[in-house]
């Protein structure tokens, strides 16, 4: 099979083109990433020079080129994305054109190429908040946030291609990953890396909301299963089975890396946040798909690939990632306690002007 998959130079789509690779000896695979901040020429060094993949630089909406490439591949799997729900809050335009327009140029160079398979990288943010229980695939879309209300558009396209042009498209919609090469502005490897460098561990509100919790591999492995095992026109949840308080994963990483209490701070809340996610996966697991990373034995993995690789990270967390966590950290957070301790100072200074007053 020659596959095209995008956004390969990402955390997930990286784990996905190594995976596939050392599986199918006989699979070729153009990878096309347009090495955004979250994108990383690092994630693939090792198999960059391999016979049997090819890395292109390029924007999933770019039209001649992605028909370019489409035409020379059997399959599309799509993971590329402006993926971070705190970054589409504030800027949410690149969102939109990527997740959204981006995928309806890959959907209309599918269509055009006859493929036998296209696969959409979604998400279980697209259901929203799921207070109890978990929902199955046939449950309503209702986004609450930017990102995941341009996934739920994009998932809401892939369908109609299927359904007007024929088109064989898979949604897969998956729980929260982690693993080796995540961008560290997403919980589990910014609480690693800040606890490496004896920063705070930041917990957003009350650290009560709750994620089902999926090593990488095991993401990938089920995205193979779709690919050779999936049904045309299906959608299936991905479930990790390791649903968790935010409190909870951030103290088990605090008490791996010997990290005291006091160094876990609870910080102001993201606007709009989703209390917990929680899917069915029954259908994919009739497909003999089970997920075999355990928290524990994942969450340890993780933290040793953080350890081992401060190169990796410590060159993001030197360059533009700064920026953003300054803003988002300590901007933000200083501003709204700066605007509290002024507010604060305007109630004293005018009582005192009316203590003032009352003597005179
Ligand atoms: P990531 O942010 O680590 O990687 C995204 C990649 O897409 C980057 O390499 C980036 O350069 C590339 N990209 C962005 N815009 C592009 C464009 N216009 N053209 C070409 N490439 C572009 O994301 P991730 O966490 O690996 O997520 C991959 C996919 O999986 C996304 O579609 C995401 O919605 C989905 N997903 C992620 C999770 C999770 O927990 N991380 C869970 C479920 C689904
Ligand atoms: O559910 C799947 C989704 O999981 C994917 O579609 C997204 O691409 C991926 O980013 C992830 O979204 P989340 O918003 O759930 O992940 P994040 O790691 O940003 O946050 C996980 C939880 O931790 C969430 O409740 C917010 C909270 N949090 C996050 C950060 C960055 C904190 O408490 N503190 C933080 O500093």
């Amino acid at each position: 099979m020659r596959l095209l998959v995008t956004g390969g130079a990402g955390f997930i789509g990286s784990h996905f083109v190594r995976y596939m690779l050392e599986r199918y000896p006989g699979y070729r695979i153009i990878n096309l990433d347009k090495l955004t901040y979250a994108g990383n020429r690092d994630n693939f060094q090792e198999i960059a020079r391999h016979p049997r993949h090819r890395f292109v630089k390029g924007d999933i909406c770019n039209r001649p080129l992605v028909a370019r490439l489409a035409a020379r591949v059997d399959a599309i799997v799509n993971f590329a994305a402006e993926t971070h729900v705190d970054r589409s809050i504030d800027r949410p335009a690149s969102f939109l054109q990527t997740d959204i327009i981006g995928t309806s140029v890959l959907l209309d160079a599918a269509r055009r190429a006859g493929h036998t398979r296209y696969i959409q990288i979604s998400t279980d943010e697209v259901y929203g908040s799921i207070e109890q229980g978990s929902v199955d695939e046939t449950a309503p879309l209702r986004p609450g946030n930017p990102y995941s209300a341009s996934k739920a558009g994009a998932d809401l396209l892939a369908q109609a291609y299927g359904r007007t042009y024929g088109l064989p498209v898979l949604i897969s919609r998956c729980s929260n990953n982690y693993g080796p090469n995540q961008y560290p502005e997403k919980l589990i490897p910014l609480c690693i890396t800040n606890a490496l460098e004896g920063l705070p561990l930041p917990i957003y509100g009350d650290g009560q909301y709750r994620r089902d919790w999926i090593y990488v591999v095991d993401h990938c492995r089920a995205i193979d299963a779709l690919l050779h095992h999936g049904i045309p026109g299906s959608v299936y949840n991905i479930g990790g089975g390791h649903e968790l308080a935010n409190v909870d994963v951030v103290q088990r990483i605090a008490d791996t890396l010997k990290i005291p209490a006091a160094k876990i701070h609870f910080v102001s809340d993201r606007p709009g946040h989703d209390r917990r996610y929680a899917v069915n996966d029954d259908k994919l697991r009739r497909l003999g798909y089970r997920p075999v990373t355990s928290f524990d034995d994942g969450l340890a993995e993780t933290i040793r690939w953080y350890q081992e690789h401060r190169a990796w990270w410590g060159k993001i967390r030197a360059g533009a990632f700064r920026r953003y966590y300054q803003e988002h950290y300590n901007d933000s957070n200083g501003k709204k306690r700066a605007a509290a301790k002024a507010a604060d100072r305007r109630v004293r200074v005018n009582q005192s002007v009316r203590r003032v007053d009352r003597r005179a």
